[in-house]
C-alpha cells in the first residue's frame, strides 16, 4: 500500500487530518502497529522502560536502538518509521549526531530520526536535514533530561510557552518535519501548533495537536502491574488476557491436560505443520 512520507504528514496538517502515531519495539509489535492502520511508528527509547526494564530512558544505547529498529522494520511497510536517538548520541557534536542518525537509517532501516531538544539543536537538525536525514523534534517534557527536571508538566507560564514557541520555530526553521510535544498544557500546545506549519504530535498535550502518540504498552496495558499515566487511555487489557492464558497453560501442564491427542506426533506419518491466524 501507499507508504506514509514526511510530505504526506505535512499535507495531513494542512488538511486537518489527525495523525496517529504509536511506538513499537520489535517484529510482533511492529506488525500489530501496521495492522492497526497507524500513520507513524516510533521506535522510542521508551524501549528502555517498557521492554528492557530500566528505570529511565538514559541507559538505552545506540546498539539497543539499532537492534530494535531493525526488528520493527521487518514488521512494517506502510507507516513512516521513526527511531529515537538515545541519550547523548546527538550531543557530542554534529559529526557524531550524523553518524548515529546514519546508523539508525542504514542499519536499522528507519526513515527518520527523533531527538529531544529545541533551539539548542538547530545546528544539528540543520546538518542532518542537509545530509538527507529527516528529523522529528521533541520538546516539552524531555525524558532524557529526567535527572535534571524530573517528570513535570511544561508550558504552565507565559514565559515557558514563549520559550516553547521559540523552540518550535527554531526546529522548523532548521528543517524538522514535525515534532513531539510531550506533557505541555493544552493551551501551550494550541499556541505552538498554530505557530508552525509542521505537524505537532502530542503526548499528554491535549486536543489541539496535529496528531497523537502513545506508548504501545500503555495503549493495550501490556504489563503485569504497570503505572498508567493519567493522559493515557487504555484500549485493551493485554496484560490481563496474556496472564490468564499463561496461567492456564501452567495449570494444564501440571494437571496433564496439555498436550492432548491433536498436539502429538505418531509414527512415520508425522509431519510438521500448523495453521495461520
Ligand atoms: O520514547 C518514546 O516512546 C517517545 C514518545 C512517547 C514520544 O519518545
Ligand atoms: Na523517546
Amino acid at each position: 500500500k501507499d507508504r506514509v512520507t514526511v510530505a504526506r504528514l505535512q499535507k495531513m496538517k494542512r488538511e486537518r487530518e489527525p495523525i496517529a502515531m504509536l511506538t513499537a519495539y520489535d517484529y510482533p509489535t511492529g506488525q500489530l502497529a501496521e495492522a492497526s492502520g497507524v500513520d507513524v511508528v516510533l521506535v522510542g527509547d521508551s524501549l528502555g522502560m517498557v521492554v528492557l526494564g530500566y528505570e529511565s530512558t538514559v541507559p538505552v544505547t545506540l546498539e539497543d536502538m539499532v537492534h530494535h529498529t531493525r526488528a520493527v522494520r521487518r514488521g512494517i511497510s506502510r507507516p513512516l518509521l521513526v527511531a529515537d536517538l538515545p541519550f547523548l548520541t546527538y550531543r557530542l557534536g554534529v559529526r557524531d549526531a550524523l553518524q548515529a542518525a546514519g546508523r539508525l537509517m542504514q542499519e536499522g532501516g528507519a526513515s527518520a530520526v527523533k531527538m529531544e531538544g529545541g533551539r539548542d539543536l538547530a545546528p544539528t537538525v540543520k546538518a542532518c536535514v542537509e545530509a538527507g536525514i529527516p528529523v522529528m523534534g521533541h520538546i516539552g517534557l524531555k525524558p532524557q533530561a529526567v535527572h535534571q527536571t524530573g517528570y513535570r508538566i511544561q508550558g504552565k507560564t507565559e514565559q515557558s510557552v514563549r520559550e516553547l514557541v521559540d523552540d518550535a520555530e527554531a526546529l522548523t526553521e532548521a528543517g524538522a518535519f514535525a515534532f513531539v510535544l510531550e506533557c505541555v498544557t493544552e493551551e501551550a500546545a494550541q499556541t505552538i501548533s498554530e505557530s508552525v506549519p509542521v505537524p505537532t504530535i502530542g503526548i499528554g498535550s491535549g486536543r489541539q495537536c496535529d496528531g497523537q502518540v502513545l506508548v504501545f504498552h500503555d495503549v493495550v496495558q501490556f504489563s503485569v502491574n504497570g503505572f498508567r499515566p493519567s493522559f493515557v487511555k487504555t484500549y485493551a487489557d493485554a496484560g490481563e488476557t496474556v496472564l490468564s492464558g499463561l496461567a492456564e497453560y501452567v495449570r494444564d501442564v501440571k494437571n496433564r491436560r496439555f498436550p492432548q491427542e491433536q498436539h502429538v506426533f505418531h509414527g512415520k506419518s508425522a509431519v510438521y505443520g500448523g495453521t495461520k491466524r
